[in-house]
């Protein structure tokens, strides 16, 4: 098969010197939940793309993150032809629950903004494409060394990576950097070619995985004098607990035994059941912050995801985000390829920041409104009062919500 654009034919390898040299339409740099949606696009509109991944794939499955998903996530997930387990297997959720000074508001989602969302791991959807990318004969290389980006502002982009001690390059039409906050991809432009906003919260999420029943139906989100605490679910016998942590806070400082009862002061007594027996099956924290670049497009180079922004999780909106990026930038590759339309590639950086900025704001908005922050007197009735105006106001309740469930793509 050849390539319109190029002529070249779209996979070639040569040999010289112990160096490889293979074509492809495009490289995509990172298979997390971006990369790898973003292949899968790709394939299913034939389109020839190689992902290269540092870590294993073992590695990258045993990374827990995202579980809420937006309905426009769950409808790009089943047009990318991944959407049957996560049919048979996602929660679907009409609400949520806000704790505060010991009550609970529950936001109907589903009555106020028309729309639910789905619980479903983002380990499961990075399974389900990995696993669907695998049928498909697509070509991950994992363990793949030293990723360097070559004459991305050129028209003739190439990328290298070393593997098994040999070192390989490949040319091709575009690259996608969906290589998360710590890649290679952004690191790779000069700072003067882009703006970057950014904001670091002055604590972190700990965050532990139990094999127990929930004991709440709906995620709750509390507010509490000792910090934050999130109740959660992966499935009907999974729990994901978080809570706010320092961020001078070690895992090995945090038995099951203390966060358990951090969470149980944080959460309620009525909320948490049985949980204070359940062994953990792994502890990990996060930093919180909030950061957009700004473009998302380097000449021939496209950022995508945690590549381009970083949402703290307390909107549940980074997974939801990078899905989006990624549907606009297949948008913008199919319309490349089949109809030779620049336009799309040229709009792509601001259909992305249209929305990313929406989901920065309720994301910052979520986090300032849930956490004890270090701050004055001030700030802190502001926080009890837009909570209490939260509760009382149907229109508040309503702007919250049609933000939860996700502004549509
Ligand atoms: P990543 O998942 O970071 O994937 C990037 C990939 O690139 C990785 O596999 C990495 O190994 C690889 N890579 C990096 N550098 C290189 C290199 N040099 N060469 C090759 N490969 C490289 N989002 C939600 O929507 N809902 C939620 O409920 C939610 N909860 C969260 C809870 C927590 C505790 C955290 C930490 C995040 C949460 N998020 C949530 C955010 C979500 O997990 C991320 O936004 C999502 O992982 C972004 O996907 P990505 O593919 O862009 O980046
Ligand atoms: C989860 C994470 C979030 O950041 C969030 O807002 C909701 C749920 C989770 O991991 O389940």
């Amino acid at each position: 098969m050849h390539d319109r654009a190029s002529g070249l034919p779209r996979s070639s390898t040569t040999s010289e010197r112990g160096l490889t040299r293979t074509r492809t339409q495009v490289v995509i740099v990172g298979a997390g939940p971006a990369g790898l949606l973003l292949g899968q696009l790709l394939l299913r509109a034939g389109i020839d793309a190689v992902i290269l991944e540092r870590r294993s794939a073992e590695y990258v499955l045993g990374r827990i993150r995202a579980g809420v998903l937006e309905q426009g996530t769950v409808d790009v997930l089943h047009q990318a032809g991944v959407g049957a387990r996560l049919s048979r297997e996602g929660l679907v959720h009409e609400g949520v629950e806000i704790g505060f000074r010991g009550r609970r508001h529950r936001i109907a989602l589903k009555e106020l903004a028309g729309k639910s969302v789905m619980v479903y791991g983002q380990t499961e959807i990075t399974r389900d494409l990995m696993d669907i990318r695998a049928a498909g004969n697509g070509k991950t290389v994992y363990q793949a060394d030293e990723v360097a980006l070559l004459d991305w502002q050129n028209a003739s982009p190439r990328v290298s990576y070393r593997k098994d001690g040999v070192t390989h390059e490949i040319d091709c039409d575009f690259i996608a950097g969906c290589d998360g906050f710590h890649g290679v991809c952004r690191a790779s432009v000069p700072s003067d070619r882009y703006q970057a906003f950014e904001r670091i919260y002055p604590f972190g999420w700990l965050g532990l995985l139990a094999d127990a029943p929930p004991p709440w139906n709906e995620l709750i989100y509390a507010n509490s004098e000792r910090g934050f605490a999130l109740a959660s679910l992966r499935s009907p016998t999974r729990v994901r607990c978080y809570v706010q942590c320092s961020l001078e806070d070690r895992v090995d400082q945090w038995s099951d035994a203390r966060f358990w009862e951090e969470f149980r002061q944080r959460i309620g007594e009525g909320a948490i059941g049985d949980l204070a027996r359940a062994a953990s099956i792994e502890k990990s924290i996060a930093p919180l912050r909030s950061f957009v670049v700004e473009p998302l497009r380097f000449g021939r180079l496209f950022l995508a995801g945690d590549a381009a922004h970083i949402v703290p999780p307390t909107g549940a909106k980074g997974l939801n985000l990078a899905v989006s990026d990624v549907f606009y930038l297949y948008e913008a590759l199919r319309d490349h390829y089949r109809e030779r339309d620049e336009r799309p590639l040229d709009h792509y950086s601001t259909r992305c920041l249209r929305r990313i900025w929406k989901a920065e704001r309720f994301s910052w908005w979520m986090t300032r409104q849930l956490h004890q922050f270090p701050g004055d007197a001030f700030s802190k009735r502001m926080q009890e009062t837009e909570l209490e105006y939260l509760f009382e106001s149907r229109a508040a309740q309503t702007s919250m919500a049609e933000n939860y469930v996700g502004l549509p793509l």
